[in-house]
């Protein structure tokens, strides 16, 4: 599969009630989708995995991954439902082009307006999507309508996403150096689900059934060669770099190069925390 095979729009599109800034937030998420891959996907696979391990998978026939950015829960789905067929959907076709796996069908689409049939899957998974949604009620509602009766769901989404020392240090200094967003994400929706009880609410709001509703840690020692590749490479850090022109941006990594050298391994620690849900329909 190729970027070409999912043609994104980049713009509102108002006949379908897509929103100017869900187009940014996808168009960003394919200028960071190499980056995304190689050094955030593994910080949050493993809690991922364990809320994937609760859910009702015997006789599942049909699995759909909500958000499946590029395809990181795919090879454990496909584990769990061996003999499943797997459908993942994103609205960023960056994504999706390092999504492309053997089993599985892949397809550009808005969480809150799947194309999809109702009652076609026996489970559904949205893990690190639902902050993002400007309704996160209404797009679960829509996963409920494409799970067949009992059907199970399993979501994952932050309770305390905290920086590093290190990006604090990071942050500070590219703000310092005059560096700016020429593509800020919109708002993210945490505060309406960082608790168990929230995300519990959310659920219920959407006609699903919560079944267990958790919180798990987080935790990854970064180094600074990784830490300097994320900042690098995935999200609102990349497009700030560049944003500096090029003799800027080099002084700037080379300093950094220096200033994270200069920093003990707690300065580097990522602890988090997930909120995880297993429901059902
Ligand atoms: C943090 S990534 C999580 C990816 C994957 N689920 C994982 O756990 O690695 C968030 C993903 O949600 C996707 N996304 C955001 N809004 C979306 C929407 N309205 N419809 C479908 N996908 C969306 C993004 O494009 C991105 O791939």
């Amino acid at each position: 599969m190729n970027p070409g095979s999912f043609p994104e729009p980049l713009t509102a599109d108002a006949a379908t009630g897509d929103l100017p800034e869900m187009a940014r937030l996808a168009a960003n998420y394919s200028t960071s989708a190499d980056g995304y891959a190689e050094f955030w996907s593994p910080v949050i696979r493993p809690v991922a995995r364990r809320m994937l391990e609760t859910l009702p998978w015997d006789g599942a026939r049909r699995v759909l991954d909500v958000g499946t950015g590029t395809g990181a829960l795919l090879p454990d789905i496909q584990a769990f439902a061996p003999t499943a067929h797997v459908v993942g959907i994103d609205r960023s076709a960056g994504m999706l082009a390092l999504a492309a796996r053997d089993g599985v069908r892949l397809a550009l689409m808005d969480a809150p307006r799947l194309g999809l049939r109702p009652g076609a899957f026996d489970v559904a998974v949205m893990t690190f999507v639902l902050f993002h949604l400007p309704d996160p009620a209404a797009a679960l509602a829509e996963l409920r309508r494409v799970l067949r009766p009992d059907g199970g769901v399993g979501v994952a989404t932050w309770a305390e996403d905290p920086l590093p020392a290190a990006g604090t240090m990071w942050d500070a200094t590219l703000d310092e150096w005059g560096a700016w967003d020429p593509s800020p994400p919109p708002a993210r929706r945490d505060n309406l689900m960082d608790t168990p009880e929230k995300l519990a609410a959310l659920l219920v709001i959407a006609g699903l059934r919560p079944r267990r509703v958790w919180i798990e840690p987080v935790e990854h020692q970064w180094d600074a060669a990784r830490y300097f590749g994320l900042r690098t490479r995935f999200g609102t850090s990349k497009r700030k770099l560049e944003s500096l022109d090029a003799p800027k941006r080099e002084a700037f990594l080379d300093r950094m190069r220096e200033r994270l050298r200069e920093l003990a391994p707690p300065d580097f620690l990522y602890r988090a925390a997930a909120v995880c849900a297993v429901a059902a329909r």
